[in-house]
């Protein structure tokens, strides 16, 4: 696949078979991670790779019973949680570059995860609290988000975007 192609077949999977991650695939898809660029290069994240069914529990009982998500943390055979540590990035003109920083990084591990053949799910809505107590995250780190990582049971379309015309201006906002 070329990264346009990756980028393509990536999607938010919600349902996992019960199938292991290879470990040369995990390790890959963590150093994708560890790669991304940063603010003044001070990769404020950390991941957390949890395994565990008593962990992925704990980590689904963080979030609403409404979380499409939910379900997925439980299925999926492992769980990785991605911290920021506030001291290790900025805010610049009120820019929160610490949540920036963090995404870049998730968002390579999104991506090589698909290049890779595995399914994976942002998921941003749960009780950071529960979460960073789950975990044993200390107080001052954020708990910024979690996906769950394995292979697909699911078939799922891609959903729409908007279009070029409304997203890409040139030379002046607004001008097409
Ligand atoms: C910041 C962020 C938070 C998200 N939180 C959740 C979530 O809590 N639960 C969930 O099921 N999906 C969550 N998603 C997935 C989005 O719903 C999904 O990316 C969007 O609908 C586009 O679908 P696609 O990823 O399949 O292209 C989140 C995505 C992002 C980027």
């Amino acid at each position: 696949m070329n990264f346009l192609e990756v980028v393509q077949a990536r999607r938010s999977l919600r349902s996992y078979l019960d199938k292991p991650v290879e470990r040369e695939k995990l390790e890959y898809i963590l150093e994708s991670a560890r790669l991304a660029p940063s603010w003044k290069n001070m990769q404020c994240w950390r991941f957390i790779v949890v395994e565990d069914s008593a962990g992925r529990q704990a980590l689904a009982e963080s979030m609403g019973e409404s979380n499409p998500g939910r379900k997925a943390l439980i299925g999926a055979p492992l769980v990785i949680v991605l911290c920021a540590v506030p001291t290790e990035s900025e805010v610049w003109e009120g820019k929160d570059f610490m949540m920036l920083d963090a995404g870049l990084a998730m968002e390579h591990l999104l991506l090589a995860a698909t290049e890779q053949g595995l399914g994976t799910c942002w998921q941003g809505l749960f009780s950071e609290e529960k979460a960073r107590e789950a975990l044993n995250v200390p107080a001052i780190v954020r708990v910024v988000a979690m996906t769950p990582l394995g292979y697909a049971a699911e078939e799922r379309r891609p959903r729409p975007r908007k279009g070029m015309a409304e997203i890409v201006f040139h030379e002046k906002w607004g001008q097409a």
